[in-house]
């Protein structure tokens, strides 16, 4: 069995190689599928939440996270274990002034109170022994400044595998595995703020993030939708489709960003360095009404009134982003088509406006028809005498006409494909 050093070692190592990094400073900047959207979440995150002049940026990788804050005039310093991505960095920095140094994550080679924000990008989403890091972190930072990095959420994966699935059980199926390039960090909210209470520091907050990224950042509340190859067509469209991005980037930063740590993969955790358990117990207790409210389908309406969502602003700019395209409204209709099946209720009365709520309930009801179409088909090709009256040389014509079949069942029996779009 490996140990938890043996894990460190081999995760900071990974990212030493050269052909790793000219890997990673190109995908950073890809514009496929939901990846602009990532980008766009993570790197507005950071610029939202990075206070005051001098910023630290631990595992800077390409800077993607700083840069923009040093071309604001921002004193950043970036370290990085890895030279090759220091070098990377120093070239997409050009003119724009950054202090790049080789260190690690743990030992910050700076005095006490150096820093007004720490920052750390995809960083401690690969490593176990977070807790250590964020007590050398607090360190450097000032006091009433602020540290903002991302982990991956155990209260999403729990949605998945159960509410007994612990951060410490993921570490040890690792460690008994050996094969570390399948560890990621997992830390629920009440163990994140635990911490941060333990060691003076007060939730800021607790941001989820990447609802529809898709690929390696499953939402597992949403597993069912994310193994569908339909889903996964859609979200591909991100990047070439502004009006698409631009609805997914309004969710993720006014509905999602506004929610519990259960409903997305990852969350940004952005601590004050300030002790106030008081402030952290309440944080607490308005995540678990959250979740509450969540849990239960009549509720839905009071969930948007708990997050300030009934408002006349909201309204406008989700219908109008619902209505922007065919895209946009597939897009939303596959999500309120989860909600559904999860048995998460209506949407509060007064959301959506009337057209667009008629031609979800019209999709609905095409869908409904074309599901028993389908199931009225399979039935029939399954019994003993069509299976052999539509068998030839052992090849099953019966399945191979299933897609004529069901087209006859939908116009001729239930009358419900007539050619109009609505
Ligand atoms: C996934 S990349 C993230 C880079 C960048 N923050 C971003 O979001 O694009 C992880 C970075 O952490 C760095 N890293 C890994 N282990 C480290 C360690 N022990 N100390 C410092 N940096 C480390 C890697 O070299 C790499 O640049």
């Amino acid at each position: 069995m490996a140990d938890v050093d043996q894990l460190i070692q081999w995760k900071t190592n990974a990212w030493k190689d050269s052909n790793m990094v000219a890997w990673y400073s190109g995908r950073m900047v890809e514009s496929s599928g939901t990846n602009p959207l990532k980008n766009a979440v993570e790197v507005g995150l950071c610029g939202k939440y990075a206070t005051g002049p001098r910023i630290l940026d631990v595992g800077i990788g390409t800077g993607r996270g700083s840069l923009p804050l040093a071309r604001q005039g921002r004193e950043v310093v970036g370290i990085d274990s890895s030279q090759a991505m220091l070098d990377e960095t120093r070239r997409l920095a050009g003119d724009t002034p950054i202090t790049l140094q080789q260190g690690d994550v743990e030992r910050l080679s700076f005095p006490e109170a150096s820093f007004d924000t720490l920052l750390s990008l995809n960083v401690v989403v690969h490593f176990p022994h977070w807790r250590r890091l964020l007590a050398e972190w607090k360190r450097v930072v000032r006091p009433g400044g602020r540290i903002v990095f991302d982990v991956h959420s155990l209260d999403n994966y729990r949605c998945a595998y159960g509410e007994g699935v612990t951060e410490q059980g993921l570490l040890q199926q690792v460690e008994q595995s050996g094969d570390f390039s399948t560890y990621v960090l997992r830390v629920a909210a009440e163990d994140m703020v635990a911490e941060a209470d333990r060691l003076g520091l007060r939730v800021a907050a607790l941001v989820p993030y990447g609802a529809f990224l898709g690929g390696g950042n499953v939402n597992y509340l949403m597993e069912g939708l994310e193994r569908q190859w339909g889903w996964k067509r859609l979200l591909s469209w991100m990047a070439l489709d502004e009006r698409f991005h631009a609805f997914g980037l309004y969710l993720e930063q006014e509905l999602v960003a506004k929610l519990s740590t259960r409903v997305t993969g990852r969350y940004m955790v952005v601590l004050d360095n300030v002790a106030d358990p008081e402030a952290n117990r309440a944080w607490l207790a308005r995540n678990a009404e959250m979740n509450r409210l969540m849990r239960s389908s009549d509720s839905l309406a009071e969930l948007f009134d708990f997050i300030g969502l009934r408002g006349q602003e909201f309204r406008g700019a989700l219908n109008h982003h619902v209505g922007a395209s065919l895209r946009n409204f597939t897009f939303f209709y596959a999500l309120y088509r989860e909600m559904m099946e999860k048995g998460w209720g209506e949407l509060p009365e007064g959301i959506l406006e009337q057209q667009h709520k008629a031609r979800v309930l019209a999709w609905r009801k095409n869908e409904r028809a074309d599901d028993e179409a389908l199931r009225m088909a399979r039935t029939w090709y399954a019994q003993p005498e069509m299976k052999q009256a539509t068998e030839n040389r052992g090849i099953s014509m019966g399945e191979a006409m299933e897609y004529f079949l069901v087209e006859r069942l939908l116009t001729d029996y239930l009358g419900m494909f007539t050619g109009e779009r609505v």
